[in-house]
């Protein structure tokens, strides 16, 4: 099968998804799949159009490969494409929009509003600690955590030049203590549930690409509880959400408060695929090797 690895683009994520869709490519070709890698530039549809694969496997992160707008492209033009489709990418990409479809259904996700990144030099948007973040960005990219004793200037973690200089208005959500989850879903499947212990600091963008940065626990060492808690709501998530192939889950738990202090931060339709991403590491514990995962993915697409 000749398959164009959509890859690269213009979001802050952009070095992720070159990782990602080299790893993927060389899947691909170990797989017998003829492989074209696009960066993706302004020209991705000429270049779609000139490559005609008979299937294009999405490896982008951030906008506006995240967010529906190439999916809308892709299907305007009548490709066959990995992952999610429009409306659901539309939705998932933004945190105010996703807990607006899943809260109603029953599915935990911490409170929040929308604050003026102006406005917050004046007054603090919620009681400390909470968490600033942008409101359709991937990576933790532009993510602060205001702690009782921290200041707007400094914030714990790393502070990708303010994420109140960067963007204009920003998602305050009550930060929730404890621990750090995530849950992969591969078509109907729960993968498992990993925990993530970073070194030091918060989950952040150099916690998540450095090497030996953070710890990760698979199966991660909760209650059997937690766990299957975990896996019921990623795998509700993705259906409410009408995800498609692979999704991935993250979770925030209180361990002071057993299940009630389970939360579901976010879903991601495009999960990284890099060495140190949590779907394949999931894929690799449950006996599924990189390439076969891929391999899955392209299944799932074509279903
Ligand atoms: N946004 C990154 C790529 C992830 O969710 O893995
Ligand atoms: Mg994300």
């Amino acid at each position: 099968m000749h398959i164009a690895v959509l890859m690269g683009g213009w979001s802050a994520e952009r070095e992720v998804s070159l990782s990602s869709g080299a790893g993927i490519a060389a899947a691909l070709e170990a797989n017998g799949h003829r492989v074209t890698r696009i960066d993706m530039d302004r020209d991705v549809a000429a270049r779609l159009a000139e490559a005609k694969p008979d299937l294009v496997f999405n490896a982008l992160h951030g906008t506006p490969g995240e967010d529906g707008s190439v999916q809308g492209l892709m299907d305007l033009m009548g490709l066959t494409y990995t992952h999610s489709g429009l409306a659901t990418s539309v939705i998932a990409i933004d945190k105010v929009l996703t807990k607006q479809a899943l809260v109603p259904h029953g599915i935990p996700m911490p409170g929040g509003r929308v604050v003026k990144s102006a406005d917050i030099h004046q007054a603090d948007p919620l009681q400390r600690p909470y968490v600033l973040k942008p409101v359709n960005e991937g990576s933790s990219v532009g993510i602060a955590i205001v702690t009782a004793d921290g200041n707007y200037g400094n914030p714990i973690g790393r502070d990708v030049a303010g994420p109140w200089q960067d963007f204009d208005e920003l998602l305050a959500e009550p930060y929730v203590r404890g621990r750090e989850l995530t849950t992969a879903v591969l078509g109907d499947r729960a993968l498992g549930v990993t925990e993530l212990r970073p070194k030091s600091g918060f989950y952040d963008y150099d916690a998540k690409y450095t090497d030996g940065m953070t710890e990760h626990l698979f199966p991660a060492p909760v209650p059997d509880e937690i766990a299957e808690a975990c896996k019921a709501l990623a795998l509700e998530a993705h259906r409410l959400l009408g995800c498609k192939g692979c999704s991935r889950a993250d979770f925030r738990w209180d361990d002071e408060r057993g299940v009630d202090g389970l939360f579901l931060l976010e879903v991601n339709t495009q999960p990284g695929m890099t060495p140190l991403s949590l779907v394949p590491e999931q894929a690799r514990h449950t006996g599924m090797t990189y390439e076969e995962l891929v391999q899955a993915i392209v299944e799932e697409a074509l279903r």
